[in-house]
């Protein structure tokens, strides 16, 4: 871990105060070409020079091997350098001396000290499992959960005492912040107060970014509840957050499909194991937040909650919600008697990748899990499973809602049509092109980074790029882009180096940097590259706007008026 304090404005000093064509020349000679600077890629083999470095707006990228990306990812290839340990290098080759952690508190606010002391709190708990003898490490080497393990996931302990915490962190900390931080809690009755969790296992809770933001604690002695969490407080909220996430989200975006599981301890086996891309809703039933989450990374998730029924119902019931936030879903549904740590346990990690890939679309699942014999059922029945199947099938989008329509009135022996009548309508899911797509992701991605480039480049007529929406992007990481993008534009001029900063995800910065070096931006097909995206999102836009007049949602003249807009705009671009 780095102690040096490393916030936006400092990252954007570094990289403003850094010469990329200085930094990589070091690694492999450049020439001036143009308005960039090129060389032989020391990333890959190649005679002729596909390696281009733009100095101005401070960024590399490859067109043989597609690497790229700014000056501190440069560092960190080259150097196998973590990103703080990559801006403290650039930082000392500019001769900036960065301000360390902890001598003078500069970012005094009161959720930066909840964090502060969190991240202690996480320390304090897994020191203290590594104590001789105690509840959590027989529990462990019980379970088979290795050294590795513990520390790459910071297990703890929180021993069996009233005051474990409160003495440890009592000394830096006020009662105030620790009972904020739902470490401890005041005494019935009385004065002072007493640690929540004693006696448990601790396993630490990440924000998005990285930081402890609360615990689970998981009983020793069969105590209640099997699981005690952190309260909700400035920094923790559950329903917002997702278990795992900024271990995986690199690789969820990376292979375009997240894993969603229910346990701490699921997460953490197929982590471990090296699946990729895991995460856990950690059992409370989903939120449509935690399904956003997982939609800013990836269009395609597969949920893998426990084999028995609770965990097939779970799954049923998370579905509506994940096809809400436009995610395309399948099942894997690994058994009675098991969940995906015992899976993996059991069966080994290859044979749970397999089957991963082959999970199947999630009308299947449920009709096997609702319906498993339509032979044999009345028609009453088959009224009733058709009312349960309706939010599924209402939540899907277009051509999805169609086929997976098909699909039960195959399995149920109706016509088509019966079940059609009852799901048909505006989909309830969020109006975005990608969904009407199908959820297929690499679909026009060249397109999409194509108008991305000419918007960076500033090659978009005005009243072209004034048409185009976040929305309109499918691909996650295009969106990003075109977010901080546009939040910029807005603003003002485009700075590069605040670009590069806000973009800091890896992934966010490769991509600006390949646009940044787009090679030819043919002006005369921008506009077939925005027609179709602004007509898929207009249609969407309308589908809902529908649903919601239909509803009665008041007031209803804003949704009018909306409605008449677009469908003016719909024609104008059929038109065209
Ligand atoms: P499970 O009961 O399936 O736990 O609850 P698990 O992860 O399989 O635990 P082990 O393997 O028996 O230790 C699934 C998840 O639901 C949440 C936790 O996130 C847990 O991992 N949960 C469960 C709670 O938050 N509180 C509870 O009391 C129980
Ligand atoms: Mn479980």
């Amino acid at each position: 871990m780095s102690f040096i304090d490393l916030n936006d404005t400092i990252i954007a000093q570094v990289r403003e105060a850094a010469d990329i064509v200085d930094v990589i020349s070091q690694v492999t000679p450049l020439k001036a070409a143009g308005r960039s600077h090129k060389g032989l890629c020391p990333f890959h083999r190649e005679k002729t020079p596909s390696f281009n470095v733009d100095r101005s707006r401070g960024f590399f990228h490859c067109f043989g091997c597609g690497v790229g990306g700014d000056v501190f990812k440069f560092v960190m290839l080259t150097e196998r350098f973590t990103f703080p340990e990559a801006v403290e290098y650039v930082a000392n080759r500019v001769g900036m001396t960065l301000p360390r952690r902890s001598t003078t508190k500069t970012r005094d606010t009161d959720k930066e000290e909840l964090l502060e002391l969190l991240e202690e709190a996480s320390s304090a708990f897994h020191q203290s499992l590594g104590w001789t003898p105690n509840t959590a490490q027989a529990y462990l080497d019980k379970r088979g959960v290795s050294a590795e393990v513990r520390s790459k996931y910071g297990l703890g302990y929180a021993p069996d005492s009233w005051d474990y915490l409160l003495t440890r962190l009592g000394r830096k900390y006020s009662t105030e912040k620790l009972e904020k931080a739902g470490l401890i809690l005041p005494r019935k009755g009385g004065s002072g107060f007493y640690d929540r969790f004693r006696n448990r296992l601790i396993i630490p809770i990440h924000s998005e970014a990285g930081t402890v933001i609360g615990f689970g604690g998981r009983t020793l002695d069969g105590s209640d509840p099997k699981y005690l969490n952190s309260p909700e407080s400035p920094v923790f909220n559950k329903s917002q957050l997702l278990y795992n996430l900024h271990r995986s989200k690199q690789n969820i975006r990376r292979l375009d499909r997240a894993i969603l599981v229910e346990g701490y301890f699921d997460c953490i086996s197929l982590d471990d194991a090296g699946v990729p891309g895991v995460v856990a809703s950690m059992g409370t039933s989903l939120t449509p937040g935690q399904a956003s989450l997982v939609a800013r990374y990836t269009r395609r998730i597969v949920v893998c909650y426990d084999g028995d029924d609770a965990g097939r119902n779970a799954t049923l019931k998370a579905a509506p919600v994940l096809l809400a936030s436009g995610l395309h879903v399948e099942v894997f549904n690994v058994g009675r008697g098991h969940d995906p740590d015992t899976f993996i346990r059991e069966f080994g990690v290859d044979r749970y990748i397999e089957e991963i890939s082959n999970s199947k679309p999630l009308i299947d699942f449920a009709l096997e899990t609702w319906a498993p014999d339509p032979s044999t059922m009345s028609s009453a029945a088959k009224e009733e499973k058709l009312a349960a199947l309706a939010p599924i099938l209402a939540s899907m989008s277009g051509v999805s809602r169609n086929d997976a329509a098909q699909k039960t009135a195959d399995w149920l022996r109706l016509r088509f049509e019966t079940v059609w009548d009852r799901v048909k309508g505006p989909s309830t899911a969020v109006a975005t092109p990608s969904r009407l797509a199908g959820g297929n992701s690499s679909r026009n991605t060249s397109g999409e980074k194509h108008l991305l480039a000419a918007l960076v480049q500033d090659s978009v007529p005005a009243a072209l790029a004034a048409r185009i929406r976040e929305e309109f992007f499918g691909d996650p990481r295009c969106r990003a882009v075109f977010h901080e993008w546009a939040a910029l534009r807005e603003a003002g001029e485009i700075d590069f180096n605040e670009l590069g900063t806000r973009l800091r995800g890896e992934d966010e910065n490769a991509l600006l940097a390949e646009v940044v070096h787009w090679p030819e931006i043919i002006p005369d097909q921008l506009e077939q590259i925005v027609a179709p995206m602004e007509r898929a999102w207009i249609e969407a836009r309308l589908d809902d706007l529908q649903r919601r007049i239909q509803a009665g949602e008041e007031p209803i003249e804003p949704l009018f008026s909306e409605k008449m807009e677009l469908t003016k705009r719909f024609r104008d671009i059929v038109r065209r």
